[in-house]
Order: structure tokens, then sequence, then C-alpha cells
């Protein structure tokens, strides 16, 4: 049952409304939190570079699809292929899943957020129960617990959170209801519309902190670091790692999907609400330069700073989704004026404004949560929200407690914690798979020009319609094809998190 009718479907006031809105989902945790750690892992200049080839070819193209499908079926990413096409359910079903599972992992790394603004404005010390070994007297050996004060500028402030006994569940939990507040009180309005004032106010912090950490010694070989592709990392045993390429294209790619909300009936949904006057293809490249630049910022502010705190590239590797937070507080630390320790303040503002971006993504992905579970059952608003509200909360306790030592903590899969399986599994995995059904789906089962008519609505260009034709019939698939059978195909036990 589709219970918004098309007609009624509210919609968007304009083309700019739709931008930001679409934005606000968009730029997110992915770029100040995912991005740069993701470039750290797979070697820097080449991940970027890789990124943004995907963004213009791969991007652009999904983008443009999926908005276009909803402004044409006027349906949610869960009904909108299936309206088109009876067979094509299951990829709606596919679509829909993906939200669901990223949704609570997302509450828990907002809840890292609030947990550094609570730190930054109240207070910046955390206990860390270390295990210590000593000699007795009669020579024996002791394995003690000491408990140590770590400040949040340490490198051990994130590890000793993460494995709290139940810090990261309650922190994670008030994100989450702080989001659901937001999409009931009415208040997300306020929200997107302070996003105005928050956003641009991020990417100038974000460059002021870029422009310091640049100034650190040691930094300018992390920039490098950052910018220039280095193949010679590729190189193993004088020849060349074919699979690990194939494996940071798939990171670079899963990235991107995740950036710009994706492959996960996201911006369908966003397309069904846009009036049929507005140019897709502009929007769209609005969309993607806004979200990449705020990525590319987010990696030139933690990377060289990293770097030059002496954490090499194996370093950074390690910290993986902690770099964030694991590298800033160290900057934060030092940046001073006037003689004034004022990184404390900026510490706070930072994390204030990461906690707006990250607030309107989660926004919409739990409404894409709740329009599903609607759409799917008829229930009222009410009772699918309460029903995604338990949902999260429950589905969030083994992301959040899964780096501890209770009961939840400690429990990998290959190689992983929950939280890092959840984030793999929809980003390297799903969304690829929905990605590439989507691509099937336009280029080969309803045909391009249904997209083509789309854009072309109302008289407005559709200046690459030629290479959107190829991309979405034959590169797009063909590319996504090869990266998944190389990726499957160099054994499914390998995962390099
Ligand atoms: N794109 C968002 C970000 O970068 C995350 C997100 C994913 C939001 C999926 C909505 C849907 O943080």
């Amino acid at each position: 049952m589709n219970l918004h009718s098309r007609k009624s479907r509210p919609s968007w006031s304009g083309q700019l409304a739709f931008i930001l809105a679409a934005a606000a989902s968009a730029i997110g945790l992915g770029n100040v939190w995912r991005f740069p750690y993701l470039a750290a892992q797979y070697g820097g200049g080449l991940f970027l570079l890789i990124y943004v080839l995907m963004v213009v070819t791969l991007g652009f193209t999904l983008m443009t699809t999926e908005v276009a499908i909803g402004r044409r079926t006027r349906l949610s990413g869960m009904e909108a292929f299936s309206g088109v096409h009876r067979g094509w359910k299951p990829l709606g079903w596919l679509v829909t899943l993906i939200p669901v599972i990223i949704v609570p992992y997302y509450c828990v790394i907002g809840g890292w957020i609030l947990k550094y603004i609570f730190a930054y404005l109240f207070n910046r010390h955390l206990a860390l129960e270390k295990t210590v070994e000593t000699v007795s007297a009669t020579g024996e050996p002791v394995v003690e617990t000491v408990t140590e004060i770590v400040h949040v500028s340490s490198p051990d402030f994130f590890s000793a959170f993460i494995a709290h006994p139940w810090q990261p569940a309650v922190f994670g939990s008030v994100f989450i209801l702080f989001s659901m507040w937001l999409i009931f009180s009415g208040v997300r309005k306020g929200i997107e519309r302070s996003n105005k004032i928050m956003m641009p106010l991020l990417f100038i912090l974000a460059i002021v902190i870029s422009v310091f950490a640049l100034f650190q010694p040691g930094a300018l070989a992390g920039l490098k670091f950052y910018l220039l592709p280095n193949l010679s990392e590729y190189v193993k045993d004088g020849s060349f790692d074919f699979v690990r390429l194939c494996k940071t294209c798939l990171g670079a790619m899963g990235q991107m999907f995740y950036s710009l909300s994706l492959a996960m009936g996201i911006m369908i949904t966003y397309g069904s609400y846009m009036q049929k006057t507005d140019s897709i293809e502009r929007s769209v490249r609005r969309i993607e330069i806004l979200d990449t630049l705020v990525a590319f910022l987010a990696g030139l502010m933690i990377i060289p700073i990293a770097y030059a705190l002496g954490n090499g590239p194996e370093v950074m590797q390690k910290s993986g989704p902690g770099l964030l937070f694991v590298a800033l507080p160290q900057i934060f630390t030092k940046m001073t004026l006037f003689g004034l320790p004022f990184g404390r303040l900026l510490g706070a503002i930072f994390f204030i404004l990461v906690f707006f971006a990250a607030a309107t993504s989660s926004v919409s992905l739990l409404e894409t949560v709740v329009a599903s579970i609607r759409d799917r059952t008829g229930v009222s608003r009410r009772t699918a929200s309460i029903l995604t509200l338990v949902y999260t909360l429950l589905m969030a306790l083994p992301s959040a407690l899964g780096y501890g030592h209770g009961p939840l903590g400690g429990v990998i899969v290959h190689g992983m914690t929950f939280l890092d399986l959840c984030d793999y599994v929809t980003n390297n995995v799903m969304m690829p798979i929905a990605a590439f059904f989507t691509c099937l789906f336009v280029g080969w089962a309803v045909g391009s020009r249904f997209v083509e008519e789309e854009v072309e609505y109302d008289g407005h260009p559709f200046r690459a319609k030629v290479f959107y034709r190829v991309m979405i019939r034959w590169i797009a698939p063909v590319l996504m094809l090869i990266l998944f059978v190389t990726f499957v195909a160099s054994g499914l036990g390998y995962f390099s998190i």
C-alpha cells in the first residue's frame, strides 16, 4: 500500500530547498569521520584521486538516476522499482534494508561525537583501567589493574571511552532519542534552516584547523601523503598488486555511496518531493561538489596532523574508525590565541558543528526506516516511529559496547567488531550490489530514456546525456562487476579493517 498518495505528496519549496535538504542528508559523519580514516587506510593520494573520479562518474550517474526515478514515480525507495516494473520488488527490499542496518551504528558514532562535546564543555577526564604486570617481593609475576586518569587530548582517551562499560551506550541512546525528537517535534525544519549557518561555519572552522595543522612541523609530509597518489605502495615483490587496487576502488566506491546517501533509496525518496520544474542535473552537481569539498577538508584537517604527530601510515591505519577522535584533540591542545588555550573552546565548537551535520543525516536515515515500515504495513506514523526507536536502541547496543570488556564486547567476526562489520557489509557489499542492479534496472530493463526524459523535463538541457547513457548501460555495471568479482575471488576471508 502506498500511503503517500501521489497527488497529496508534499514538495520542496524550490531548487534551493531540495539542494539543502539533500546536502543535509549527504553531509554528515561520512565526510568528517569516515572519509579521512579510509583515505589514511587506503594509502592517501591514490584513494583521494579514485574517490573524486568515482564521484564525478558513478556518483553522478547514480544520483541522477535515483532523483529522476523518485521524481518521475513519486514513490519512495521501497516502492519505486516495483512501481515501474513488477519483477523488481527485491531491489526495493535491498535498498530499504541498507539504512536499517546503518542507522544503529551511525547513531553510536553520533554518540561518540556527543561524548566529545560533553568532554570539551564539562569534563575532560576519563578513568582508564589498565592491567600492568609487576613482580612481587617473592619474585612472582602479578597482574594488577590500575586506574589511570586520561585527558581528552590524550590518544588513550578514545580507547578508554569506547571500552567503557556503559558510556558509549548512553551517549548513543541520547543521540538516537535526540534524532527521533527532531523528527517528531517539527524542530527539524528549524535544524535544517539553522544548517544554512552551521554548515558554512563548519566549513570555515575546518579551513582554520587545516591551516593550523599544516603549520605543524612534519605536517607537509602528511600533506604529500594525502594529496599525491603513490603507486609504489601498490608494488609488491616487483609486481603490481592488482587485488589491492581493486580493494581500494571498492572502498572508495562504498564511501562514495555512503557519503552521497546513494544506493539506499534515500535520494529516490528525496527526488519524489522535488518540483517538476527544477533542474535535476544542476542540483546533483551542486550536491556532489558540496559533499566532496567537506570530505576533502576533513581529510586535510586530520591526515597531515596525524602524520605530523608521529602517526605514520601504519599507526593511522591502526586507529581506523577512531582517527578523527584521536587526531583532532591532539591539535586542539596545541591551538593557542594570544597565549590563551583556545583549543578547548574550538574543540567544543567543532564537535557541536559536526553534531549538527550528523543529526540531519541520522534524521534522514531514521525517517527512511519509518517510511518503509509505513509503506509496508500501513501502520500509523506514531507506531512506525516507536518500532523504529525500539529497534534502533536495541541494535545500537552491540555496536556501542562491542569495544568493551562486557558481555557484548570483544565479539570479533572476520577480524571486525560488530560496528565495523555492519559498516563493511553495507558499504562494500550491499551498496555495490544495490547500485549494480539499479544500473541494470535503468540501463536494460526500463531503458535510460526513463531517466533522460525526467532530467529534460520542462526544457532543461541534459548536458551529460551521452555520457550518462554509456555509464548506466555499460561502464558502471561492468566496473562494479569487475571490482566485486575480484573482491570475492581474492578470498571472502580477507578484510582489511
Ligand atoms: N551521507 C551521510 C554521511 O555522509 C550518511 C548517510 C548515509 C545519511 C545514508 C543518510 C543515508 O554521513
